[in-house]
């Protein structure tokens, strides 16, 4: 079974944005989010993909919305530089729309849904990481495996999106990072953990072990 991954950053008193912005500048952070990021999926709320304002680049942007055309309607600025992808399998799929970018070897994805239910993470080879908002993670946090969760020292007044409890689901299992600012922390969850890759038979050494059954 596979599960979503969650990232995230809070304040103390469990702030994630204001205004529907991220109400700090840590760019150490910013770093660890891209690396953790980068080559896999991240999936978004619409509130949180207008915030960025773009797609995160080299990675596949699933944003969910209950309004897709509205949202490629109302921003032109983002959807008229990329190709749309029409019929085919992805009809199928729990995405509309589909919209890609390739520049040089990077290709940059928009994936539209409507339903956070019907994304099976499994149907991905990566990593499937919910980067929020509020609304989102409340809904996926059941659903993911382990969580990273950078911890900003300080108190934020003003905010008006907060990250939902989850310290009885979940366990600490490391802290990867003490800065003056922040701490980064992975939790894992206490029910739901990812099963390891079978291992790859090993080589039949001689024909016979083919035969046997033990290479097929
Ligand atoms: N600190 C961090 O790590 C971090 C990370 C990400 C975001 N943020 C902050 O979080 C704030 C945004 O959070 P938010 O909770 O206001 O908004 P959000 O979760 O980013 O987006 C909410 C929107 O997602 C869509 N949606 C939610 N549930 C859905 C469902 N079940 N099916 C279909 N669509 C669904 C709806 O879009 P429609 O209205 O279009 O239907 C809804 O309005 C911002 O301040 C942002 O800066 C912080």
């Amino acid at each position: 079974m596979k599960y979503f991954k969650a990232i995230v950053a809070m304040s103390l008193n469990r702030v994630i944005g204001a205004g529907n912005e991220i109400p700090w500048h840590l760019p150490e952070d910013f770093k660890w989010f891209k690396k953790m990021t980068m080559g896999n999926v991240v999936v978004m709320g619409r509130k949180t993909f207008e915030s960025i304002g773009k797609p995160l680049p080299n990675r596949k942007n699933m944003v969910l919305t209950r309004h897709p055309q509205r949202l490629i309607k109302e921003h032109p600025e983002i959807f008229g530089d990329y190709h749309e992808w029409r019929g085919g399998k992805y009809l199928k799929r729990p995405y509309q729309f589909h919209f890609s970018k390739i520049d040089g070897k990077a290709q940059t994805d928009i994936l539209i849904f409507r339903s956070l239910d019907k994304l099976d993470p499994a149907e991905f080879p990566n990593d499937i990481f919910i980067c929020g908002g509020a609304q989102i993670y409340e809904q996926a946090l059941p659903r993911c495996s382990d969580l990273y969760l950078t911890l900003v020292k300080r108190e934020v007044a003003g905010g008006d999106a907060f990250f939902p409890p989850f310290e009885d689901k979940f366990e600490l299992v490391k802290e990867l990072r003490d800065e003056p600012e922040f701490k980064i922390l992975h939790y894992r969850h206490k029910n739901l953990t990812e099963e390891a890759p079978p291992k790859k038979a090993k080589k039949a050494k001689d024909a016979n072990q083919g035969v046997l059954g033990l290479d097929t």
